[in-house]
């Protein structure tokens, strides 16, 4: 385990922010993350995974803790289901491709997400019709002031929409050390409601899809419009679609009846804040090297050398817009870390 100084997170964050780590340590057993959290000469602590949902404003003054830790296993399987544990730090994508290989049912769907697999309950991950809640029987997490290892459910993890416990009450206090999944060995789920999952099959003509189809399909549509982050710095969605009350959304479509929106329930509609902000005039508008991405407008981008305060600059003045031209809060996203 070496603790290094001064390190430049450029490769450890999407967004590619050249920003500076006063402490770095790459973790790759529980033991070490145990030795890490337990030594008094790092009072503050930041756990990092693959940095694909964070936005880094300055410097951090920290011992930043890479959480690397490999494995998976399977814990148990029976005619219909198996259940597999995931160590944090496997990389979510190689992950769901592991189990596509064995024919796994569950992840296909979420295919490209970007990070680790201990991150993706965190905001609860989602894509394509799918949230990590739909397979997600529970995880393990140290607890950081005391290094114990709790079990958590379901139920613990409080899912919602991009929200778990870890982004609220359990912020910064624990680091997640592994995942359980719950996932099909036949009979599989498939979810291709979602409008571009059916094109995209229909343009390749499949009928009947596999796991593996919507995996492709996925795969397919995610590089058409999102910007990968080895060649254009970006974090995602850098915001989170606006969910309305039926008051405040019908006084929204009377004004917009052309805006796009879902029906969550009968008091909750959300709206694309793509939408909201193309409507705003900036998608594909360029500051410096922060924009916003040509094909999608939820996307913030760094087109090289762009500060995390000049992406921060922009997003706010954003968020300004949305709010004058609509009269509606839309939030980040990604962390924002200072
Ligand atoms: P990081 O950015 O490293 O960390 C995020 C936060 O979690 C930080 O606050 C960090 O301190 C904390 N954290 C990290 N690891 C742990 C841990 N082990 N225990 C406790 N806390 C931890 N997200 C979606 O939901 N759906 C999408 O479709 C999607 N598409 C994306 C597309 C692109 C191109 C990009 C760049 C991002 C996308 N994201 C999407 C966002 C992102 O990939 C996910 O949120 C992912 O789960 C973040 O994982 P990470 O390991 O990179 O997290
Ligand atoms: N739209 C526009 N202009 C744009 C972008 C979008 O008008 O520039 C409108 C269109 O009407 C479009 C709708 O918004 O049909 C929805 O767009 P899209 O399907 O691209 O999805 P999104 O709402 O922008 C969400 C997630 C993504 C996830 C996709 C697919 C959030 C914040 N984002 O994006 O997650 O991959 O759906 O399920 O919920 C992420 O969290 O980082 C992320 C990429």
């Amino acid at each position: 385990m070496q603790i290094l100084e001064n390190f430049s997170l450029k490769y450890h964050n999407t967004f590619g922010i050249d920003a500076k780590a006063k402490f770095f340590v790459e973790i790759n057993s529980v033991e070490d993350l145990k030795s890490i959290l337990q030594k008094k000469e790092y009072p503050n602590k930041l756990i990092l995974g693959g940095g694909s949902n964070l936005l880094i404003i300055e410097d951090i003054d920290a011992l930043v803790i890479y959480i690397n830790i490999k494995g998976i296993q399977v814990l148990s399987k029976t005619d219909d289901t198996v259940l597999i544990k995931v160590m944090a730090g496997e990389n979510w994508h190689e992950m769901v491709l592991w189990t596509l290989e064995r024919d796994f049912g569950g992840l296909e769907n979420m295919s490209l997400i970007p990070g680790k697999t201990g991150t993706a309950p965190v905001q609860n991950i989602g894509a394509y019709g799918v949230e990590l809640k739909d397979c997600f029987v529970a995880c393990e997490a140290m607890e950081i002031n005391t290094q114990a290892i709790r079990a958590f459910s379901k139920t613990d993890c409080d899912f919602g929409y991009r929200q778990s416990y870890f982004k609220n009450e359990g912020k910064d206090k624990f680091a997640i050390i592994s995942v359980t999944f719950e996932l099909t060995v036949k009979n599989h789920i498939i979810s291709s409601s979602y409008g571009a999952i059916e094109e995209e099959l229909l343009k390749k003509g499949i009928q009947d899809p596999s796991i593996k189809d919507i995996s492709n399909a996925v795969v397919a549509i995610r590089n058409s419009k999102l910007p990968n982050p080895k060649e254009l710095g970006n974090s995602g969605s850098f915001f989170k679609n606006p969910m309305l009350t039926k008051e405040d959304f019908e006084i929204f479509t009377n004004k917009n009846p052309e805006a796009p929106f879902y029906k969550i329930s009968d008091d909750e509609y959300k709206i694309p804040a793509g939408w909201l902000i193309e409507q705003c005039g900036y998608k594909g508008k360029r500051f410096g090297d922060a924009g916003v991405h040509t094909k999608q407008a939820l996307v913030l981008v760094n087109y090289g050398n762009a500060t995390g305060k000049e992406i921060l600059e922009l997003a706010d003045n954003i968020m300004k817009e949305v709010k004058l031209k609509f009269n509606i809060n839309i939030t980040p996203e990604v962390n924002l870390i200072r």
